[in-house]
């Protein structure tokens, strides 16, 4: 496996992280246990949740897992959005951020969380609010390094600066949608992540099972798959992307790879990704996937793989 800095932090993650989104769902207690054991063996030390995420049952199960084991893992979870009827129950304000905080570690059964995340900009609150509650979770050592998710270019420039201003806390990561289908962060977020050495957190990497080449053109999708009710999956399969697929995976498999390989593999070659997130909802999807940290694509064979995607091969 391979390690990098988790952005501008010092601390290092595998290249292959752990998704975490149907943990208390598709994936039951012992399931989670045994994930976990199967994440120290393959080397993944890298865990993604929420606070929202199935309810809390993410978080729950994880922190059941984790027991005793803490130090095997950098586990980042995030908070904003709803998680409760009330007014307060959501956003990025010092009021809510602190209750979400304490509500994490008590389901996580853990004293800190390594990467705290805004799950989203909030625009009611000052960034001013949000970066000094950061600064005091993380000075108080509940939280130990902070990220942004779906932060635009300047939102994540403005909070940085202000943060640089008052010798703040500042966000190391930033966790942004992106894969082979979807690369709008192309044009601003990861420029100025290089500009700032900001590490990029891709999510969605295969576009939620479209990019393992799964689904195949006028077909059902495979029973119990994402693809037969999410409206998420369902949108991918266009004609243009069945096609970019059907080569792709040819090509990954003449190089003896699969296509959900090379979904993580091609993130894995842009700049500032530290840790790919892949989503699983059995353990053979880890096993498999974690496969790509041993794929380092050639600045020409990405150029190749560019040059499908953009229908010119
Ligand atoms: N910050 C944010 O706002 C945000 C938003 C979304 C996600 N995320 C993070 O990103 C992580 C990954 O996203 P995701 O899980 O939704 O999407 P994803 O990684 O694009 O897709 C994962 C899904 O693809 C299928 N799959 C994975 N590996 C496979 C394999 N080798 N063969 C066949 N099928 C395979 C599984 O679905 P089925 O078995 O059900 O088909 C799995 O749940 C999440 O867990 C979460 O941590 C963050």
């Amino acid at each position: 496996m391979e390690y990098r800095q988790l952005g501008r932090a010092g601390v290092r993650v595998s290249v292959i992280g752990m998704g975490t989104n149907q943990f208390g769902r598709k994936l039951e207690q012992k399931q989670v246990f045994n994930v976990l054991d199967a994440a120290i063996d393959l080397g993944i030390n890298f865990i993604d949740t929420a606070d929202v995420y199935t309810g809390g049952d993410s978080e729950t199960t994880l922190g059941n897992a984790l027991k005793g084991r803490w130090d095997k893992f950098v586990v980042a979870t995030k908070g904003y959005f709803s998680t409760g009827e009330g007014t307060n129950d959501k956003g990025a304000s010092r009021y809510h951020l602190m209750l979400a905080v304490e509500n994490s570690l008590r389901r996580l059964q853990s004293d800190h969380i390594d990467l705290y995340q805004m799950h989203r900009w909030d625009d009611t609150t000052p960034i001013e609010e949000t970066m000094r509650t950061l600064e005091n979770l993380v000075s108080s050592g509940k939280v130990r390094y902070i990220g942004a998710s779906a932060y635009a270019a300047w939102q994540l420039a403005k909070a940085n600066l202000l943060a640089e201003m008052h010798s703040w806390t500042s966000f190391v990561t930033v966790q942004s949608h992106y894969h082979m289908l979807e690369r709008e962060v192309e044009n601003e977020v990861i420029p100025y992540c290089i500009e700032d050495n900001i590490g990029f957190i891709p999510y969605f990497p295969l576009a939620g099972g479209f990019l393992t080449g799964k689904y195949k053109r006028g077909k059902y999708a495979p029973a119990g798959s994402r693809g037969e009710s999410s409206e998420y999956v369902q949108k991918y399969m266009t004609d243009k992307n069945y096609t970019s697929v059907e080569k792709l995976s040819t090509w990954a498999e003449e190089r003896e790879h699969t296509m959900a390989e090379l979904a993580h593999a091609w993130l894995l070659a842009q700049p500032q990704v530290c840790s790919v997130i892949s989503g699983l909802t059995k353990l053979e999807h880890l096993q498999a996937n974690s496969k790509a940290a041993d794929w380092v694509l050639e600045a020409e064979e990405v150029e190749t793989i560019n040059a499908i995607l953009a229908d010119d091969a």
